[in-house]
């Protein structure tokens, strides 16, 4: 009946980015920092609500700690790196990167430690430049982007920023071709058909999810070219673009663009990208980077409107899904299916409709 409205019951699931979160969360990897930025001080970083410390160990690998001094919780972060191992900034307690207290000062060098004197380390890798950080008890490795392996390809990385934005906005709305023509009129969005081809969800190797497709859009120089292309997801917040040029000065040439997203808390997210490509090696990075960085701070200006998570539930819970957004609903399945996998009892859901 007109006007009617459906009796399915609203079913809601709530995805924490901070307090009690998801394991199937933090059992994966999220970057936090640029590689660059972790040098000869410690980094504070925050993921999933949780505080950590991050500095460099006697050979340079990446180390990270829960930031709390287990003497009187001071954050180490505040500290210094003192030989590869972490100093507290309150009464100097220093622990190696194992987590073990190596010299409390005030005790003396001889003195025994007391065995709760540790650090709770995670899980980090340095890859792709960048540094990434489990949280949990990591299910896997970081994405693998099999490009970073190929000579022929350099790579450039973009550096941190911070949205004040869910992840989970910011991830759909990286799937999510609909919203050129609007969101990126000022970009490569002036000239693009507003009409979406049909999407074909396929796996795409390496853990990625997603959908081929060609387009013609403007290149930073505003010329028209063509792209064969391909967009993906992996779980549970990292975005794939590949790029085959097929016409233009870069015709036959690639470019891949990997889209990084790590949830600081329900609201703010940490961003990056990284920028593969076998052409024009030699351009300065923040020539390679500038247009990139430019459609970002155009999402960014959209995304930070919205307040709040997405819903991951369907039905009466007010998002409404249509065929050009059937990779953002497949990638919300992803994120559901990894939650409740890890979540005693799993919720009932209702199917995604209708893509
Ligand atoms: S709080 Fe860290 S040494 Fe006392
Ligand atoms: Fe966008």
């Amino acid at each position: 009946m007109p006007g009617t409205k459906s009796s399915s019951p609203v079913v809601t699931l709530a995805v924490m980015f901070s307090g009690d979160v998801n394991e199937g969360l933090l059992a994966q990897w999220y970057v936090v920092a640029d590689a660059g930025d972790l040098a000869a001080d410690p980094l504070a970083a925050t993921v999933l609500g949780r505080s950590f410390v991050l500095w460099r160990d006697r050979d340079g690998a990446p180390t990270a700690a829960t930031d709390r001094c287990p003497h009187r919780e001071a954050p180490l972060s505040n500290g210094r790196v003192d030989q590869g191992c972490i100093v507290c900034p309150y009464h100097g307690w220093t622990f190696g990167a194992d987590g073990a207290c190596e010299l409390i000062p005030s005790a003396g060098p001889s003195a025994p430690i007391p065995p709760a004197a540790r650090l709770d380390t995670v899980a980090v890798r340095q890859q792709y430049g960048v540094i990434w950080l489990c949280p949990g008890e990591p299910a896997g490795e970081p994405p693998l982007i099999v490009e970073d392996a190929d000579p022929t390809y350099h790579r450039w990385t973009a550096g941190m920023e911070t949205w004040s934005a869910s992840s989970t906005r910011m991830t759909d709305n990286f799937c999510d071709v609909a919203h050129f023509p609007y969101v990126h009129a000022g970009t490569i969005g002036a000239d693009t058909d507003p009409v979406v081809d049909t999407v074909d969800i396929e796996e795409l190797g390496d853990g990625f999810v997603g959908y081929r497709y060609s387009v013609d859009v403007l290149d930073e120089h505003g010329e028209r070219i063509g792209q064969d292309m391909s967009t993906a997801f992996h779980l549970p917040f990292t975005v794939r673009s590949n790029t085959r040029y097929t016409s233009g000065p870069r015709s036959g040439q690639d470019r891949v663009l990997l889209l990084c997203t790590t949830p600081v808390d329900d609201n703010t997210s940490l961003f990056t990208f990284i920028v593969w490509r076998n052409h024009d090696r030699d351009v300065p990075a923040d020539e390679v980077l500038a247009f990139d960085r430019a459609i970002g701070a155009e999402d960014k200006l959209m995304l930070e409107t919205i307040p709040g998570a997405l819903p991951l539930a369907t039905g009466n819970d007010g998002t409404v899904s249509v065929k050009a957004d059937r990779l953002s609903v497949r990638w919300r399945q992803g994120l559901r299916s990894l939650v409740q996998s890890a979540a005693t009892p799993p919720a009932p859901l209702p199917a995604d409709s209708p893509a």
